[in-house]
Order: C-alpha cells, then structure tokens, then sequence
C-alpha cells in the first residue's frame, strides 16, 4: 500500500488513481495523522502530496517529520518536498518568478526514480515557491530554466523531492515516474484487483455483521446496487434492502428494478410505494433547497418506519464512495458540498442506534463498476448514469405537479432511447431533460401553441466535480427535438444547454 498525505491540492485523488491503476492499493490520510497511526498502515511508500499554502506561512499545514525517519521511502510533490526539504534542513523561499504550466525538465540523474527516462522532457509545474539550499545527504536530479532543484533525492535515505506534478497528464513521463516509484523504489506488487478487493470485503462483512441483520436503501442506482450484492454475497438473507418508490423516478423505473433486484439477483427487497406521500408533501414547494429537504424528511420517515419492522436490525449499509469521505476529511473542504445539499439518510444511523457498513468507501466510481462488473452485476446495472436522489423532483422547474412529472417523463424517455442508440449512453456522465417554468408560443398545424419547453443537458465528467456540455451530433439532437415536440403533447420548444461546471452545475436546480 502506498499512503499519501493530503496537503489539500486539487490533484490528490489523481496521485490515488493513478496508483490504483497500477493494481497498488493507495489510501489518502490527513496531514495531522499521528506517526502510530500511519506506521500501523505498514505503507510500502509515503507520497507527500502538493497543497496551496507555503511552508514558511504560519499555520502552513505539517505532518510529522519523523515520516522521514521511518524507512520507508518518501516522495513529495511540489509543497509536500518543499516540506520535506524544510523538514530535513534545507531552504524554501519566494521564487524569483513564479512558474505554473509547462516546463522544459533537463534530467541530470538517470537513475532509480528517473530511470528509462530520456534526458530531456515536459512537466506540469505550479508553484511560487522554490528550494534554495538543499539538506545535508541531497542531491539535485533534474532542473528547469526557472527552477534549479525541479527534482532531488537522498537515494541513501530513499528520499525524493519532484517540483513538478507528475500526477497529471501534461508531464507525459508522469507515470513513469510514479511507476518507478512504487515498484523499483518501494517493492510495491501489483495484486489489488477488484476480484481480489471483492473476497476481502466479503470476508470483512462476515465478521463485523455475525449473525446479525443488515439493512440498505436501495435506489436502483450503481453505488447502492453493488453495495447490495457485495453484502449479499457476504450474508445472504441477512441483508433487507428497502426501496422507496417517491414518485419521482423515471418512465417504468420502480417495476423494472424490483423485478431486476429480486427476481434475477435474489435479493430480499422490501419495496415501499410511497410517490403520494412525497408528492403531497411537495405540493406549492418550488426553492431547490427546500425540495431536498422535504424529500429527505419524507424519505426518512418512510425509510424508518419500514426499518423498524426489520429484527434483530444492527447495521445500516450504504453505498458511500472515496470522493465523499476525502472531501469530508479535507482540511480544505470541497466547494460542491457546500452548494447543493446533496444528502443520503444520514440521520438515522444515530437515530436507530445503527452501525454502519460502508464497504465502498475507499472506492472511486469507475472502481465501483469494476467490482460491479467483477461480482457479474448486469451491464444495466453497472453502467447506469448516475441519477439524483430527489430524482425528478429538481429537474421540474419550479413546483411539482403530476401532470408536469408525467410530460418530463416522457421526454426523458426519449432522450434515453435516442442517446443510447446513438452509441453515446456509456460516453456521457449523465443525459437528461429539465422541464423550465416558462411557456413559449409555437406553431402545430396551423394553429397557435403556448406550451412548455424542455432543456436537454448532456455532459461528459469523470467526477461530477466538474463537467462539460456533450459536443452531441447535431442530427442527434434534431431527432430528439424532433420526436419530443412530435411525441410529447405539452412541450413546443427543445434547448441544448452548453453551459460547463464551473461555472454551472449539472443539474439545474
Ligand atoms: P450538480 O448539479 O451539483 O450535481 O453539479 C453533481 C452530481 O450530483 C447529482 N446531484 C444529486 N445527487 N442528491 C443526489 O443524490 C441531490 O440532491 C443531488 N443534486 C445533484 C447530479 O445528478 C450530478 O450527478
């Protein structure tokens, strides 16, 4: 395992895939983690990550120095080798010229981190500060114009300092050098494969759940999909999953997941047809904010009654990722928590006295549909966009009413048959249909139209962090303007969102 020290750059959780994607397991850590707590990890390396403060600044965030004196061997990136440096005895100081983007990277020092490298190459630099002086046992490996130590080592201590971020994909040598790292320079061995993540998490069920009974929210979607099947494979019966059926799902879904879950994958499935009780609690409610917290109110009043009715209940599962638990730890904070409410039922864990059983939650999303795909869940199942929690509810404009679900239904039917036969369903993050709270008067047959228009929104994102507009093909989407104004009685207009987050967001409320 290789540990990485989060000093709250932007790139972590790129360092961690990319190491993830070497088959090394890597686990993301706060700074203030205490030296006991990391030496009971036994990391084969230690990554210290790049972060916005400057070492000399107070309050600059520090782990402790005896990091280097474990003997295991050290990377830092950026502020995590100035740290490094200034840790060991060298000097940190203002650059004269700041440098962020491309550099020209002379290597003077071919070997073990560097090795098969060539001599010269391109890496991503962003920093205002610079080594000046470096510690006893130091020696430089490679330079920029604008940067005299871009690289250094103490082979000695098996110690290393780069300047520049070989995590992202403008250093084209960056995976080398992270290769060479983790496995010539920490003995790592690739075995984390998601067959071999699948046994051990079963087997860690098993022992923390014994005998006892486990419960989960289902909602159709991939996280708490595999998140069931996983538990069930661990303890078969034990496992109750309750599916909520808040009127706020799409064309057919609630049916064709209930048969899916229990039929085809055996799961003991309490399904609860609760879309009155949601809806009624929604009438007149049109503030975005103020939609999620009564869909989450209501949720957890259904969700809690029918818990209760399950024995001997002692656990609570659910299907939280890496990004969510990273963000959460983060000194730093992530913007997008705080922004839009995105809430789970995380409330009733204390509220019933449950345990909870996280089994994700060191995964990243595309690693849960391998596992997915790995535990053979159907491609269906795997490869669902991700759809919001509050569901439709946030894609109607404004208030709620049955009639405006039932129009915005029908397009998003559309929209999903025509983008999936477009080859284009697995290509997008997520495709969908807002229905606006504005009419527009259009012309059918001669007559006079004043009705709805519906927005298409189709991104591309690896994170939901951030997001860009689909570049769809515009006969693509002339068929689905085209069959929607044809096909959905109440909709006379059809617009193509291209708007990227930041600065938008994905959905529209
Ligand atoms: P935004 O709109 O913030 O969305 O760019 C980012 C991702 O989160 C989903 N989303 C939600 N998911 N409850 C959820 O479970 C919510 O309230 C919620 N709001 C947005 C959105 O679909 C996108 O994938």
């Amino acid at each position: 395992m290789i540990v990485v020290i989060d000093f709250g750059s932007q790139y972590n959780q790129l360092i961690a895939r990319r190491i993830r994607d070497f088959n090394v397991y890597c686990q993301i850590v706060p700074p203030d983690t205490p030296i006991a707590a990391l030496r009971d990890l036994s990391p084969e390396g230690i990554i210290l990550s790049g972060g916005p403060a400057s070492i000399y600044e107070k309050n600059s965030p520090s782990t402790p120095s005896e990091i280097l004196e474990m003997g295991v061997p050290v990377l830092g990136i950026c502020y995590g080798m100035q740290f490094m440096i200034h840790a060991a005895g060298g000097a940190v100081q203002p650059a004269e010229k700041r440098e962020y983007g491309f550099a020209e990277l002379t290597v003077e020092n071919t070997d073990d981190i560097f090795a098969n490298m060539p001599r010269t190459t391109i890496c991503w630099m962003s920093h205002g500060d610079s080594i000046t002086s470096l510690p006893p046992g130091f020696e430089s490996m490679a330079s920029t114009p604008n940067t005299r130590f871009a690289a250094v080592s103490d082979a000695a201590r098996r110690l290393y300092g780069l300047q520049f971020h070989p995590e992202v994909e403008h250093t084209p040598e960056g995976t080398r050098i992270l290769h060479n790292f983790v496995f010539t320079i920490c003995g790592c061995r690739a075995d984390w494969t998601m067959n071999a993540f699948a046994r051990e998490a079963i087997a860690e069920i098993r022992e923390a759940v014994g005998g006892k009974s486990v419960i989960l929210g289902l909602s159709g979607g991939v996280d708490s999909s595999v998140t069931a099947i996983l538990i069930h494979r661990a303890i078969g019966k034990q496992l109750t999953c309750i599916f909520v059926d808040n009127g706020l799902m799409r064309t057919d879904e609630p049916k064709r997941l209930k048969k899916l879950f229990s039929e085809h994958l055996k799961l003991n499935i309490r399904y609860v047809s609760a879309a009155r009780k949601f809806l009624d609690a929604l009438a007149g409610v049109s503030d975005p904010e103020k939609k999620r917290k009564v869909i989450g109110r209501v949720f957890m009043e259904v969700f809690e009654a029918e818990a209760r009715k399950i024995k001997d209940a002692e656990f609570l599962a659910q299907g939280t990722l890496y990004p969510d638990i990273i963000e959460s730890q983060s000194a730093f904070g992530g913007p997008t928590s705080i922004i839009k409410s995105h809430h789970n039922v995380g409330g009733l864990p204390k509220k019933m006295k449950l345990k909870l059983v996280e089994p994700l939650k060191y995964l990243f999303k595309d690693e849960v549909r391998k596992l997915g795909t790995a535990l053979d869940l159907p491609d269906e199942l795997v490869w669902r966009q991700p759809f919001p929690g509050p569901g439709l509810a946030i894609r109607v404009i404004g208030e709620i009413t049955g009639k405006r679900l039932s129009i915005l239904r029908k397009v998003d039917a559309i929209i999903i048959e025509e983008i999936r036969e477009a080859g284009y369903y697995r290509k997008l993050w997520q495709s969908f249909a807002v229905l606006l709270p504005i009419r527009s008067v259009g012309v059918m047959g001669d007559k006079r139209t004043y009705d709805n228009i519906v927005a298409l929104r189709a991104v591309t994102s690896n994170d939901a962090m951030t997001a860009d507009w689909a570049r769809l093909p515009h006969d693509l989407l002339g068929r689905m303007s085209n069959r929607i104004i044809n096909e959905v009685k109440g909709v006379n207009r059809v617009v193509y969102d291209i708007s990227s987050k930041p600065p938008s967001t994905i959905e529209w409320e």
